[in-house]
């Protein structure tokens, strides 16, 4: 089946897919992006992502590319021409094409709508049973995480340490020895009460919609929460950790650097979060907003 794009405003197929040289995106990294799970055919937290979407364009001073009515119509075509039913959404906006110059271009300039989709088999993947591993590495990022934007560069960095560790993972440190979030993902450890924590919404982390799913599910199931900052030696110290992020679900972490998480195996908590998670995601449970 052949695979297919969209880039302004048309469905191309996927390796013809391209956009000028003069992208603000490719020059300058200005632009923001969202990543939707499609569990079942569905797009999960579809609202919430669009939502973000908006913000992260706001704070940019950038518009949404289209009503968000029609770019709705337009993920889900894109979905039915990949005969997408299980795998992400990823949507891109830039500040669209002018000639080089560090500040914006006028208004009139439209931006650049970018989207594609990847299958993913959820069911079988082996991070949820086994765990996997994550290293620690220093946040070298600006004063803006809050905003998705596409400028990863130190987040790349830290997953190629991660990946050259032979871990999942790289968890972000700040110079003074708290945990920020992963890479591509937030940080969550369960304390020897029994209690989540994860650090709270701010400037230094992207406030990741399935993080906020996991604390409505946990409030939902009475499950104790304290969103603050936690250390790097707290989360050896931990009884569980697990990751989350769109495509990682609730992946349960076990070991970080060379600290084994618990015994060493996916904690109990973890993997009941992950169970309601997967609930929620085939459209099986709700959750307040
Ligand atoms: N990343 N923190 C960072 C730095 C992220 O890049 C992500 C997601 C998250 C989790 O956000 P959410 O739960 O909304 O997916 C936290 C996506 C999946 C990516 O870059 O591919």
């Amino acid at each position: 089946m052949p695979r297919y794009c969209y880039v302004n405003g048309q469905f191309a197929p996927h390796n013809e897919g391209a956009v000028h040289i003069e992208d603000r995106g490719y020059q300058f990294a200005d632009g923001v992006y969202e990543v939707v799970t499609v569990a079942d055919g569905r797009l999960v937290d579809e609202g919430p992502h669009l939502d973000r979407l908006e913000r992260s364009l706001n704070e940019l001073r950038m518009k949404m590319p289209m009503a968000r009515k029609v770019l709705a119509l337009k993920m889900r075509e894109l979905m039915r021409l990949n005969g997408l039913r299980d795998g992400l959404v990823y949507m891109q906006v830039t500040r669209g094409v002018a000639p080089r110059n560090h500040a914006f271009p006028a208004d009139s300039v439209p931006s650049s709508l970018v989207m594609t989709t990847k299958k993913m088999n959820f069911a079988t993947m082996k991070k949820f049973t086994d765990g996997v591993s994550v290293i620690s590495t220093p946040d070298m990022r600006w004063a803006r995480c809050d905003i998705k934007t596409t400028s990863l560069l130190p987040n790349c960095l830290g997953k190629q340490a991660a990946v050259e560790a032979g871990a999942y993972e790289g968890w972000m440190i700040t110079e003074d020895g708290m945990v920020t979030e992963g890479t591509s993902s937030n940080a969550w450890i369960i304390n020897k009460d029994g209690a989540l924590v994860t650090r709270p919404p701010g400037n230094e982390i992207l406030n990741g919609i399935t993080r906020q799913t996991i604390l409505a599910l946990a409030a939902e199931e009475g499950i104790p929460f304290e969103e603050r900052a936690f250390s790097l030696e707290e989360a050896y110290e931990a009884r569980e950790a697990f990751v989350s992020s769109a495509t990682s679900f609730v992946t349960p972490v076990v070991k970080i650097d060379d600290k084994a998480i618990g015994n060493g195996k996916p904690g109990s908590l973890s993997e009941r979060l992950l169970g309601y998670y997967k609930e929620y995601a085939a459209g099986l449970r709700t959750r307040a907003a």
